[in-house]
């Protein structure tokens, strides 16, 4: 009796290519966006590759370069000039959103992320109380929802809470539906970790905590890495809020939780691949000690396979050019 062989169905590229069982599709990937009020051209964003803080006239003339690339879908964060604790304007954000929307009509699927961090003045996804000690629950969800409506009517098809406040999505979800815009679809955030993984970002969307507050991190809000249970709790809740879509962020160091949560809750899931997740790969592309297409292609596949249909990536410009490889 032979022993089984498991090489003989890797023995050529034929049939490799017949028995792989999962395939990361350009179809599946989100294009994030950084629109900044008040630059006067685009600015690269450190560690990525390709990436801007777009005006909102290079945000527009990007989204068609990649819509030529077959990347149809985008999410959005604004960053306005102006900061504050206790007054938000929305608009800036909103004003872009409808200007997406205006260009490419249908042919864009627009998320809008809905976060308080790049408006505040510290950092924080929320509003701080008086000693800057804490940030406060009901004030915060109050604001956002207010957002998640100016970005619904503005035209988005979905909103994406990143927030982590308790009873955003509930609250967003009847704010859309008493300004009658039950079809907006709600993104959430539900699974994202306190993690060392959001460096890039922070400095696209100017929304690094502010050191010198007694409030230093976002540990108060978001979850601690060593509480998987903590997620499951989190996803739970957002499922019976009323969430569309659910989230796990970062995506590589919490495979385990995607693949668990995928497999507990039947919704559609989504998996962010941070900022950090991406300089990790591209850094290490620029030193030549790994080939970015390759990498890139790996992690999106170790996502399918763990159970995310939405896989939010800063290379998704490229994924067709590397997936024809
Ligand atoms: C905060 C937010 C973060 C990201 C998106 N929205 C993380 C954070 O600053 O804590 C991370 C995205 C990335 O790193 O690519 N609302
Ligand atoms: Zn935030």
């Amino acid at each position: 009796m032979a022993g089984l062989s498991l090489r003989r169905t890797r023995q050529d590229a034929a049939i490799r290519e017949l028995t792989r069982q999962v395939r990361p599709s350009v179809d599946q990937l989100i294009q994030p966006h950084f629109v900044v009020q008040n630059i006067s051209a685009r600015e690269p964003v450190p560690g990525l590759n390709a990436v801007y803080r777009e005006t909102p006239g290079s945000l527009l003339e990007q989204i068609e370069a990649d819509l030529d690339q077959g990347v149809s879908k985008i999410l959005l964060f604004g960053v306005p000039a102006e900061k504050s604790n206790t007054e938000f304007d929305h608009e800036f954000t909103a004003e872009q959103i409808a200007a997406v929307r205006q260009r490419f009509g249908k042919q864009i699927w627009i998320a809008a992320d809905v976060c308080l961090c790049s408006s505040t003045p510290h950092g924080h996804c929320g509003i701080l109380n008086e000693s800057g000690d804490h940030v406060m629950n009901a004030a915060s969800v109050e604001t956002l929802a207010d957002a998640a409506r100016l970005y619904a009517s503005a035209g988005a098809n979905c909103v994406a809470p990143s927030d982590m406040m308790d009873g955003r999505v509930a609250a967003i979800r009847q704010t859309l539906e008493q300004a009658g815009l039950d079809r907006t679809l709600i993104m959430s955030y539900s699974a994202k970790f306190h993690s060392s993984f959001y460096g890039p970002f922070r400095l696209a969307a100017e929304s690094t905590p502010d050191k010198n507050i007694p409030l230093s991190d976002r540990g108060s809000y978001q979850i601690d890495p060593a509480r998987p249970n903590d997620a499951l709790l989190s996803a739970l809740r957002d499922d019976r809020e009323g969430a569309d879509i659910l989230m796990v962020k970062p995506g590589l160091p919490y495979l385990d939780v995607l693949a668990e949560l995928s497999a507990r809750i039947p919704k559609p899931w989504a998996v962010y691949q941070t900022s950090g997740e991406s300089a990790a790969i591209e850094l290490m592309a620029r030193e030549n000690l790994i080939r970015r297409e390759a990498a890139n292609l790996e992690t999106w596949t170790a996502f399918v396979r763990a159970g995310a249909s939405i896989i939010i990536t800063y290379d998704a410009r490229h994924a067709r050019t590397w997936l024809e490889k």
